[in-house]
């Protein structure tokens, strides 16, 4: 069997992959110290973007132009970049064992890589997890779930959803996930969509899919949109605002089933509700869960991820984990917790690499700090939040749809603290702003006054 040994190595090609990168070689890796092994066949790149300007019918995203380090106002690494520093980059290349005791992975087509630093990038891939929940507790979504080869990617086909094979079923995750729903966009001119899910891919499809005047009907189980940040009165707004630009939201229901046409392509989705809806094309976005099945029983795992300390080190001897799959002490909030967000993944990539690089010179660095950051965009809106959202919430600004303008936010308030905020259609000074109070967090005399002096407030701090 071919072998390959590098001193370090990265298992995934995404969002940290492509920063640790930048990172070794700002501290100076040698040429063919390190690879990176990656199951798509694209070097890292700014994943944020196959929600947005991917799908967009103008000032279309594609690559290169996307490559990290774009995202966060860096330079691009292009696929020479990385041949030019003597890094490798071992593309379309899955790796189904890791054996943490003998340090070596093993690829689907049988190539071995030995390493002497492991950096475990391997992200998140789709959830489906609340689709089979809503089926019967002792269903055989259960026995899948359990027999099912641990590398494997979950999908709807594999728990006997009706119609789940269904061709123009989309989840997004990749490129090559994106490419797919393209070419459905262009075949499906002006057809109509299904999503379902009201969370992040949720919102930012159905926005893309009417830039693309396809006809949307949104779908998801709980009251609002984005209930794991977005306050009962913040999901108003873009509630209101996705209506108004002719998209159809139905909630308290979820998809069970999907009927297809005679070419096999999905015709219908079926809700729990007992109502079903038209479609050419459905993009389910359910959640994601992190890839961490290759290392259960060698790490220590925390909250679904796997456990780091403040520097991405995991319970394994040089064995480092980052982006989605770290579960890591955040010091704000003197607790574990795992981010599926782009800026965490970039940030803590670095901090490994550093970590790693100064132990080897015999120096120290200091632990991550991280201030949670969270940020969408769509249609002409542009929301950031920072911080916690935990606790008594006060909302202000300017929400009226009718308006001309969208500037209003939220505050989180808890123990007499602002500890989170939110904020629509912010100016790069006002965005600074909402982040220095939420890291800074500042006492308050009372909710009114909060209320009352609105994004004032954080301007002051
Ligand atoms: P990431 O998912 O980027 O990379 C993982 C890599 O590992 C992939 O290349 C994968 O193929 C590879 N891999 C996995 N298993 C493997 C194996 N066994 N063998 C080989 N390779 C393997 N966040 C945000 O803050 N703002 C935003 O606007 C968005 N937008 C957004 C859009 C879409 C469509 C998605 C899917 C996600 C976002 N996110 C986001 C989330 C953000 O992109 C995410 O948190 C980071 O990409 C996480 O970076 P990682 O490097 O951890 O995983
Ligand atoms: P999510 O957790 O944001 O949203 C999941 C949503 O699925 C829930 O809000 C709920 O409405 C819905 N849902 C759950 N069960 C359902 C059911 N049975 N039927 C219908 N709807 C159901 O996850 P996502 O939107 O799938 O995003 C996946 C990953 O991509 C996450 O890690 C997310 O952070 C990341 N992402 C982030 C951004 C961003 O930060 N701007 C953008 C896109 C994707």
């Amino acid at each position: 069997m071919a072998e390959k040994s590098f001193k370090y190595v990265i298992l995934g090609g995404g969002v940290s992959a492509g920063y640790a990168a930048r990172e070794f070689a700002k501290q100076g890796v040698k040429p063919g110290e390190l690879a990176i092994i990656s199951k798509e066949a694209v070097a890292p790149y700014e994943r944020p973007a196959l929600s947005k300007a991917y799908l967009f019918p103008e000032g279309t995203a594609r690559l290169p132009g996307f490559h990290v380090c774009v995202g966060s106002g860096g330079e691009r690494l292009l696929p020479e970049w990385y041949k030019e520093k003597g890094i490798e980059l071992i593309l379309s290349t899955e790796i189904v064992r890791a054996d943490i005791a003998s340090k070596t992975l093993l690829s689907a087509t049988g190539l071995i890589f030995k390493y002497q630093i492991l950096v475990i990038a391997t992200g998140s891939t789709v959830s489906i997890t609340s689709l089979t929940s809503i089926r019967s507790k002792h269903c055989l979504c259960c026995f899948f779930l359990r027999t099912l080869p641990l590398f494997q990617v979950l999908r709807l086909t594999d728990f006997g959803v009706e119609g789940a094979d269904a061709k123009n079923i989309f989840y997004l995750r990749e490129i090559d996930d994106a490419d797919k729903l393209v070419e459905a966009i262009k075949a499906k001119k002006n057809g109509k969509a299904v999503v379902v899910g009201g969370g992040y891919i949720g919102l930012e499809l159905s926005a893309a899919l009417k830039i693309n005047n396809i006809d949307v009907s949104m779908v998801y189980p709980e009251p609002w949109c984005m209930p794991r940040l977005f306050t009962a009165d913040i999901a108003a707004f873009y509630e209101g605002y996705y209506a108004n630009k002719g998209i159809k939201i139905i909630k308290g229901t979820v998809a069970v089933g999907f009927t297809t046409n005679a070419d096999g392509e999905v015709k219908e989705v079926k809700l729990k509700d007992g109502r079903t809806l038209e479609a050419d094309i459905v993009v389910v976005g359910v959640g994601g869960r992190p890839l961490i099945s290759l290392f259960k029983g060698q790490v220590a795992e925390n909250k679904g991820g796997i456990e780091t300390d403040d520097f991405f080190k995991t319970s394994a001897d040089d064995v480092y984990a980052v982006g989605d799959v770290a579960t890591f002490p955040m010091k704000l909030y003197r607790e574990m917790r795992r981010v599926e967000h782009v800026d965490h993944a970039r940030k803590s990539a670095e901090q490994a690499v550093k970590t790693i690089m100064a132990t080897e010179g015999g120096k120290t660095v200091t632990g991550y700090d991280y201030l949670p950051y969270f940020y969408s965009r769509a249609f002409d809106l542009s929301w950031q939040f920072y911080g916690d959202n935990v606790g008594d919430t006060v909302l202000f600004g300017d929400n009226d749809l009718a308006s001309a303008t969208h500037k209003f936010g939220t505050y989180w308030i808890k123990d007499g603290k602002v500890v989170g905020v939110f904020l629509e259609s912010g100016t790069p000074e006002e965005n600074k702003a909402i982040a220095k109070v939420a890291r800074v967090q500042p006492s308050v005399e009372s909710l009114d006054v909060l209320k009352n002096e609105g994004l004032s407030f954080a301007s002051k701090i």
